[in-house]
Parts: C-alpha cells; structure tokens; sequence
C-alpha cells in the first residue's frame, strides 16, 4: 500500500531550512493496521501529510497505492484525496461544520462529489456508535463523540486507507478504545489499511505494527513487530532493532548534518577535519593543536 524510500521533506522559511524527514523507508503492507511512534517535531504530522497528499515530499520516492506522489500531477493529486485515502486530524474541530448535524455533516463531502448515499452515510454514523445523535448539531456533541463523526465523515468515500493524526489525543481512555475498536472493524471487515500516527504507547499493543520515528534530523527507522510490543517499548528504545540504514541531506550549499552519536563517539564538538581520499570523505577529530 504504501512504500517510502529515502523519503526527505524540508520546509523552507526565508533564509532556514528545517530538515523535517530525512531520508525515511517505510513499508506498509495493504490491509495492515499500524501505528508511528515518535517524539513532538519528530516529522510524524510531516509523513502523514504527504501520504495524505496534503504536502509534497521533497526528495525521495513514495508511493501509496500504485501512485507516485513524487511525479503525480495537481489533477491527480485531486482524484487521490478523493478515492485513495481517509483522513483524520490532529484537530477536526476545524474541518466540521458546528451548525449543521453529524448527518450533514457526513453527507457534505458526499455531496461535493456529487455522490450522495444517505443511506451509507447513516450506516456510517451507526457503526461510530452515533446512530442515537446524527440529527443533533455538531455543537451539541462532545469532543468524543466530534470525533467519531470526524471518523465517519473520513470513510465516506470508501477510501483505501486511512490516516490518523493523533485521533485519540484530547479523548478520554473510554472513547480512546472505542475509536481504536472502529478503526480495528474498519480494518478487519472492510480491508482498509489504517496508519495511525501517535504518541501515546499504550496503543501499541492494538495495532499489528509499530514504527518508531526518532529526531526529525536523523529520521533513524526502528521496526518491532507484535506480540509482546508492549514490554518491548517501556523497556526503551534501545531493544528496538535498527532496521534501516540512515541519510543525511546534502542542502543547495553542501552542508549536512552528522548524527549526534556519531560526533560524540569521536568526541568532536565544534570543529573537525575533512579528506577527501578520491572515494570516501572522511570526517576526523580535529589533532591537537598544541601537539
Ligand atoms: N510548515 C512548516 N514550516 C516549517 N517547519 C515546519 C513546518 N511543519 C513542520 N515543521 C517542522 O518540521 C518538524 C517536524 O514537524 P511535525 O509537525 O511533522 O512533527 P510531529 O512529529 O507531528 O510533532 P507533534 O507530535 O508535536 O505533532 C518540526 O521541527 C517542525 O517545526
Ligand atoms: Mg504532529
């Protein structure tokens, strides 16, 4: 379903580059359900906006779903959000419409297509455990209850796959394993491949899968797969398997950025020294001045 390689993304504001994926692999299966894992600013919100064809990757290769969204064209692009993927975000209140009801709000985007299926968009709002509230307006609901509306309104087009931003960030745990039970139904009887990014461990063990994103800069890819997930991930990050070798980003101007590990290992702190030995370019601690 999804396949990234070397996947970078860098954001550029005047003079500043924020190197937000670098060079990140990743390989999803269709059918699965799994989760990204990650630290604040470590480019989760980055990689689901590309997959979602929200943002375009900067250098790399991905594809979802037979497209190349590297190469696809503004046209296709439209055609892809329609029938590819489902998204979910970090924060729905802005993509919901506060005065009409979740009905309506479920049959809009049916509408723009020029699909409506009130039918299904009543069956949707059921599954979401919401068949008692579809005729109140948004504004009467609770931020759960928004929030399985949010769901619903994201399965309208029978997409492929479904993305989620942090989905069960502002709900309590109740309704946090109520919207992880929809998206395991979705899953299993509907085939829909879910992403889901978070930083919540605790839904690790009600995925399939698990892939922890590290420093947006370095962008290491650690993979782990059920059962037991778990005590694997409160027992850190450092049993996790290394599974992915790493890029770095060369900018317009030749600069890159060394992993930090590295550096420390040789005790370089703000100076080195560069060769060029025809093949390799090799970076050493500076020799002693005094020396
Ligand atoms: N539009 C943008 N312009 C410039 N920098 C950005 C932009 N969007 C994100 N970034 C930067 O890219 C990096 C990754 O951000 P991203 O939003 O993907 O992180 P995240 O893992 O989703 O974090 P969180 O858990 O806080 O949502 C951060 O350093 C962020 O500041
Ligand atoms: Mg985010």
């Amino acid at each position: 379903m999804i396949d990234c390689e070397g996947l970078v993304k860098i954001y550029k504001t005047d003079d500043l580059e924020v190197v937000a994926l670098q060079g990140l692999n990743l390989r999803v299966e269709d059918g699965e359900m799994m989760a990204i894992i990650g630290n604040s600013g470590s480019g989760k919100s980055t990689l689901l906006n590309i997959l979602g064809g929200l943002d375009r990757p900067s250098a790399g290769s991905v594809s979802v779903g037979g497209w190349d969204l590297l190469k696809i064209t503004e046209e296709q692009l439209v055609e892809y959000k329609r029938d590819t993927v489902g998204f979910i975000w970090q924060n729905n209140a802005r993509n919901l419409l506060p005065y009409l009801t979740a009905l309506e709000n479920v049959e809009m985007p049916m509408m723009l297509r020029g699909k409506l299926d009130r039918a299904y968009a009543k069956q949707l709002l059921e599954w979401v455990g919401l068949k008692e509230r579809m005729h109140n307006k948004l504004q009467q609901l609770s931020g759960g209850e928004q929030q399985r509306v949010a769901i619903a309104i994201s399965l309208s087009n029978r997409p492929k796959m479904l993305l989620a931003d942090e989905p069960t960030g502002s709900v309590d745990t109740r309704t946090s394993d109520m919207i992880m039970d929809i998206f395991r139904r979705m899953n299993r009887e509907l085939g829909i491949t879910v992403v889901i990014v978070t930083h919540d461990l605790s839904l690790a063990s009600k995925v399939d899968r698990v892939v922890a994103i590290r420093d947006g800069l370095t962008s290491t890819e650690f993979i782990k797969r059920n059962p037991n997930l778990d005590e694997e991930m409160a027992a850190g990050a450092g049993s996790l398997q290394q599974v992915h070798e790493a890029y770095v980003v060369v900018d317009r101007v030749g600069r890159l950025q060394v992993p930090k590990e590295y550096l420390s290992a040789l005790g370089i702190k703000d100076k080195a020294t560069i060769e060029f030995d025809g093949e390799r370019i090799v970076i050493l601690p500076p020799k002693s001045l005094e020396g």
